[in-house]
């Protein structure tokens, strides 16, 4: 009993909570953390946010970053994470037009800007037991940049939500980050539907407050908050 308990102790304590510092573009990676990527004020803590409603869940960030990304469209995607994304609950993707006349080093990414390119569901093997995809790895899942994007400067934000505890409201935890980027060779498409953040989410949205369990049997009830992807 005591090893038991002890044991269960110790899970708690390397329970992971992670950060996405670092964009890769067909496969290659900003030379350091923050760079691209916007610092997000868990740097250091690596503490999610349970609120979908604060002004953090923007883009969570301390500081804009020095440098801008150039991603042509078409191009796949991902994070690399501090620590192993073990939780589960789904990876989802947006991007947000720099308006004419701001500069994507210093635009705060406010009003309904904000277009879902990319989310996913979880699945359910033989054994009952749920797995989302790229769960337990060290980066996110892959993702492509709509062919037909516009060219111009955006905001890419990344966002993994842990839905272990939500069961419980506002238990849901969201990590995040957002990339100064310039999608390059893009098409003439019109993204939408455009949310803002805060603003897209609410604390009992049926993706948010969950109980992965209910929906153990049908997977594909799974609802991922925010507005419908944008697949160009
Ligand atoms: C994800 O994309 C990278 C290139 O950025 C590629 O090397 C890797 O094979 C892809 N992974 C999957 C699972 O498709």
């Amino acid at each position: 009993m005591q090893f038991l308990a002890s044991l269960l102790l110790a899970a708690t304590a390397v329970q992971a909570h992670y950060t996405f510092p670092r964009l890769v573009v067909n496969g290659k990676a900003e030379e350091k953390d923050w760079s691209a990527t916007r610092m997000t004020k868990n740097a250091n803590s690596k503490q999610g946010i349970e609120n979908p409603t604060v002004a953090d869940i923007r883009c969570y960030q301390s500081q804009n970053a020095a440098n801008v990304v150039t991603v042509p469209a078409g191009a796949t995607i991902h994070y690399i994470s501090t620590q192993q994304v073990n939780h589960p609950g789904p990876t989802q993707y947006y991007l947000a037009k720099v308006p004419s006349g701001a500069s994507v080093t210093s635009w705060d990414g406010s009003g309904a800007v904000w277009f879902k390119i990319f989310t996913t569901m979880p699945k359910v093997d033989q054994n009952k037991q749920m797995t989302w995809p790229a769960q337990n790895e060290y980066k996110t899942v892959n993702a492509t940049i709509p062919k037909a994007t516009p060219d111009g400067d955006y905001l890419l934000r990344v966002e993994h939500i842990a839905l272990h505890m939500a069961s419980q409201a506002n238990k849901a935890q969201f990590y995040l980050s957002c990339s100064q980027i310039k999608i390059t060779g893009g098409g003439s498409g019109s993204p939408g539907p455009l949310a803002a953040f805060p603003g897209a989410y609410k604390s009992n949205d049926p993706g948010i407050l969950v109980d992965l369990n209910k929906i153990a049997g049908a997977p594909d009830t799974y609802q991922p908050p925010g507005p419908a992807v944008w697949s160009g």
